[in-house]
This record gives structure tokens, C-alpha cells and sequence, in this order.
């Protein structure tokens, strides 16, 4: 298999979160199950993706957009009050401070810059929290492309503000009505609509899931928040490296790329997943959405419906790279329910006067858990991936405190 780093240096070993085996594997997971006109939109995609990777043109167009548009690089903050009561060294990677909020619009304005390579002229996406979405309307206003997104009709319910902001930019919005109203269904929607559409639209996957080549592809895309967060943590930490690397996990997006740049180091990686949620912990091997990973799944097979207080974590699997390096022992799954995230939340609040989103807050909460058992040692450093701010789940919050 050519490689896109094949010119400048050898790929990393798979372990160490380089590029997958062939066919889009990590390990016995990934791959591209979907009907043949999607395989075919699929190879396409990847084929542009390894020249546009290996073209310093795209990289450096793709850095200048994060740089102006997003606002990167975003800061690494010390929690230095809740870090006291913890009795352990916190710091935060602050992806709620790029422009729309979270850490989507790092593989959306990777994947708009492709499309407008690609020739297309319209994006489509689905989207849980709708942050993604929000992000997705945004490189398209922002490259003059046509949105179509997906959603849920729970979704649309539970996260309002989020569709007035894509409607308000331009996008489409179309509620999904089937199944459990949420982020799978709204992703299968998208799927069977981009069957027809494959000359025109490229598909703008949200997480580290789907078909090869996205899991691969959005984890790169994703990697600036573990790259950055590494030279930050080296230039202001004494200890270079964080002892423990803390993200929450929907598909897996923000847990890929904070992962990718410190899969080659000593650092402990943690995964935070929603209860309800746990493709990592408690799904089994199968197949959705053009993909062979963990799924929560009856014992017939048929994927079960996940649930979670945030959007964005009740997918009812993961992305095969998180599979893999489960299996490896390379990084650890754990999880959190509602009410310990919501805890979580207000804590963040209080302590460092940040309103984390309910996704992110997942991860606080293992933090504080792990801290409070002495899971995580005393004095030890953690690195968490704070991957959204909270103003989208004001009002969800508003009913519940
Ligand atoms: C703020 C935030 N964090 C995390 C996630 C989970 O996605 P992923 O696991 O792909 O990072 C989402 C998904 O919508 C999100 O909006």
C-alpha cells in the first residue's frame, strides 16, 4: 500500500497510531462494508485524501484556515484550583475556544478543503450534537458550498440552538425520524442519501467512523489536537510528557487525535465513554455504517440504541481504531454515567470558571473519579481534551439543576 508519508519519512507502526493496513484495517476492525457505489465514492475519497496529504499546498492552506479561521492554536490550560483538590497536576487541552465551539471544525475544514479539491460542490453531514453539524455549516459558508445535514428528531429537540445556528448559516437541516431519533439514524440517513448524490456531494463523516478511508482520515485531520498539545505540554511542563492523556469517546474523534500525539510515548491513554454508550467497553464485533467495530448489540446481532445525557456520546459503537487499541492494551476504556458528567460539569464551572460541554465533562468526571481513588497517582500529571464548551447544553442543564 502507497503510503502519503512514504516520501518524507517511513509510517509509523499501526500501534503507534500510524497509517492502517490495507483496506482501511487496525487490527481485525475498520474496513469498507457499503453497497458498490459507495465503495467506489469511498476509494475516491481516499485517493484524493493521499495526494492532498502529501501536498505541502493543501497542508499548508488547511494550517492557515485552523489559524485564521478557527483560531488555533487553542491554549493548554491549567485547572489550577480543582488541580489543588484533586492532588493532581490538570491541565487542559481547550477545544471549546476554536470558533464553533469544539474540536469539529479541525476534520470538517480539513474534508470542505478536499471536497472543493474533489470538484464538489455540496457537503453533507449528519450530526448527534450538532456541533458538527454547526461546524460543517461553517466551512461551507466559509467556501461557498451547499450544507445538507442530518439529525435526529430527539437531536433537533435536545440541541435547538445548535439547528437555529446551522439554519442561520445556511445549511439545510433535515430532522430523521426513524429509529431512536439520534445520531445513528441520522448517519444511515445520510449514508442512503449520498448513494444518489456521489458525483456532486462529498460526505462530510463527523467522527472516526464509517468507511475506510474516514476513520483514518479524520483522525489525521484530528491529530493538531494531540501535536499541539504535546509541544505545549513540553515548553510549559517540567515533566515533558503527561503522565495520563484523558479524552471522552462518542465515535472517537477528539480521543484520535489527542491519542495520535502521544501514541508513541509512555503517556497513559484513557478513553472516557457514556454508559449508555460503551461501544469500547461493551459492544461486540459487527457491522454499521460501512464499518467493522464493537457495537452494542442484542443476541440477534441487531444494534441496541445507546443513550446518554450528551448528544454526542450515544452512538452505539466506536471507531475501529479505538477497537484496536483496546485490544492492544494501549488504551483503556472506561466510563461515566448522567449523573456523575452533570456532577462533573458544574464542578468545572465553579472551580475554573469554565462551562464545559456534557460530552467533555464525561472525561472530567473519570478525572475526578480516578484522582479521588488514587487511580491516578498523587502529584502525577493528566492531560484532558476539554473537546467543547457547554453553552449548547444550557438548557438541558437548566431542567435538571
Ligand atoms: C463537544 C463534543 N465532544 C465530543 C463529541 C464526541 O465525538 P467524538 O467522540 O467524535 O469526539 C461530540 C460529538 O458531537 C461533541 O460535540
Amino acid at each position: 500500500m502507497r503510503s502519503v508519508l512514504s516520501r518524507q519519512e517511513p509510517a509509523p507502526p499501526e500501534e503507534t497510531m500510524g497509517e492502517p493496513r490495507a483496506r482501511g484495517r487496525f487490527g481485525e476492525y475498520g474496513g469498507r462494508y457499503a453497497p458498490e457505489s459507495l465503495v467506489e465514492a469511498c476509494r475516491e475519497v481516499e485517493e484524493a485524501f493521499r495526494q492532498a496529504w502529501a501536498d505541502p499546498g493543501f497542508r499548508n492552506t488547511l494550517a492557515d484556515l485552523l489559524a485564521v479561521h478557527a483560531g488555533r492554536p487553542t491554549p493548554l490550560t491549567p485547572a489550577r484550583r480543582l488541580s489543588q483538590a484533586l492532588g493532581v497536576r490538570l491541565y487542559l487541552k481547550r477545544e471549546d475556544l476554536t470558533h464553533t465551539g469544539s474540536h469539529k471544525i479541525n476534520n470538517v475544514l480539513g474534508q470542505a478543503l478536499l471536497a472543493t479539491r474533489m470538484g464538489r460542490r455540496r457537503l453533507i453531514a449528519e450530526t448527534g450534537a450538532g456541533q458538527h453539524g454547526v461546524a460543517t455549516a461553517t466551512a461551507a459558508a466559509l467556501l461557498g458550498l451547499r450544507a445538507t445535514v442530518f439529525m435526529g428528531e430527539r437531536d433537533m429537540e435536545r440541541q435547538a440552538l445548535n439547528v437555529f445556528r446551522m439554519r442561520m448559516l445556511g445549511a439545510e437541516v433535515v430532522p430523521v425520524t426513524a429509529g431512536s431519533r439520534t445520531l445513528k439514524d441520522a448517519t444511515s440517513e445520510a449514508m442512503r442519501h449520498w448513494v444518489g448524490v456521489t458525483g456532486e456531494a462529498h460526505y462530510c463523516v463527523g467522527s472516526v467512523v464509517g468507511p475506510d478511508p474516514y476513520p483514518w482520515m479524520v483522525r489525521e485531520f484530528q491529530r493538531v489536537i494531540g501535536d499541539e498539545a504535546r509541544a505545549q505540554f513540553a515548553a510549559e511542563v517540567r515533566t515533558g510528557v503527561p503522565d495520563h492523556v484523558v479524552a471522552c469517546v462518542g465515535g472517537g474523534s477528539n480521543a484520535a487525535g489527542t491519542f495520535a500525539g502521544f501514541a508513541d510515548t509512555a503517556a497513559r491513554l484513557f478513553g472516557v465513554e457514556a454508559e449508555g454508550g460503551a461501544g469500547a467497553g461493551r459492544g461486540r464485533l459487527g457491522v454499521l455504517h460501512g464499518c467493522r467495530s464493537l457495537f452494542l448489540q442484542d443476541d440477534d446481532g441487531q444494534i441496541t440504541e445507546a443513550h446518554s445525557i450528551a448528544a454526542g456520546l450515544d452512538y452505539p459503537g466506536v471507531g475501529p481504531e479505538h477497537a484496536h487499541l483496546r485490544d492492544l492494551g494501549r488504551a483503556r476504556y472506561v466510563t461515566v454515567g448522567d449523573e456523575e458528567a452533570i456532577g462533573a460539569a458544574v464542578r468545572l464551572a465553579r472551580t475554573e470558571g469554565i462551562v464545559p460541554a456534557l460530552e467533555s465533562a464525561h472525561a472530567l468526571a473519570w478525572v475526578i473519579r480516578a484522582a479521588g481513588s488514587g487511580e491516578l497517582a498523587a502529584g502525577s500529571t493528566v492531560l484532558m481534551t476539554l473537546s467543547g464548551r457547554g453553552d449548547k447544553d444550557v438548557s438541558t442543564l437548566k431542567e435538571l439543576l
